[in-house]
């Protein structure tokens, strides 16, 4: 996959995303990641991309016309074009997964207050991170990329891990435990001592729901029937 991001600040959003598996996805071609800078088409010596919105108000907003050449510079006939922004739609791990599928993809950052809202029109979908406002959109840009990123096929290693995972069922994951078997006198739960599968999916089930029961319970009505098929 492509992924080319239209931004003031690429550094933001290159150092972050050259570590650890998206760092190791880069390396291996999994991912391609690019950068369009609207500085670079500013029209003055100064390289001015910002102004102060009409109508007043506080704040600077990026102008229409560097962004949109900026854009035109990495945008294709198969590009989806997201712009970040906290008015968008939420984010979640089904939108990661149905960008995943995309070829190509060019994430908007905006920066100052916003971006003139002429350039709207130009993104096939607007999509916020959360309910918070960010200095810009970079952030956010780190986030998605990182969502995405893990779902394309290959780079993880073992892809059940991206199938039995925290939200693909709706709902949180059950905790996850590791050697030694008791640790400061906390014990690992029998039921993931036992050997047994059928015990541990039950008892990871019943984890599952009521885990999110207590931090979730929005999630709950929309989650798949995960009921355990016994009482554990
Ligand atoms: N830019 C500023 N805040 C943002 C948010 N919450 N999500 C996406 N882009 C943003």
């Amino acid at each position: 996959m492509r992924v080319d991001a239209v931004t003031l600040f690429p550094e933001m959003i290159d150092r972050p995303l050259s570590e650890s598996i998206v760092g190791r996805a880069r390396e291996e071609g999994y991912l391609k990641l690019g950068f369009s800078n609207p500085r670079d088409f500013a029209g003055d010596r100064r390289r001015t991309v910002d102004d102060k919105p009409y109508g007043g108000g506080t704040g600077m907003l990026l102008m229409a016309e560097p962004v949109y050449k900026a854009l035109l510079k990495v945008r294709k006939k198969n590009s989806t074009v997201i712009l970040l922004t906290p008015k968008g739609r939420r984010f979640d791990q089904s939108a990661a997964q149905a960008l995943a599928k995309k070829k190509h993809l060019v994430l908007i950052c905006g920066h100052y207050e916003g971006i003139d809202e002429r350039i709207t029109p130009l993104a096939d979908m607007e999509l916020s991170i959360g309910d918070y406002v960010l200095t810009g959109g970079e952030p956010a840009a780190v986030v998605v990329i990182d969502a995405v990123t893990r779902l394309i096929p290959g780079v993880l290693k073992k892809s059940d891990a991206t199938v039995k995972e925290t939200f693909t069922g709706g709902l949180l994951e059950a905790p996850h435990y590791t050697r030694p078997g008791v640790w400061r006198g906390k014990e690992v739960p029998l039921a993931l001592l036992s050997g047994n599968h059928g015990r541990i999916e039950d008892w990871r089930r019943a984890r599952a729901a009521e885990l999110t029961g207590i931090s979730r319970p929005d999630l709950l009505p929309t989650a798949a029937k995960t009921r355990p098929r016994k009482k554990i």
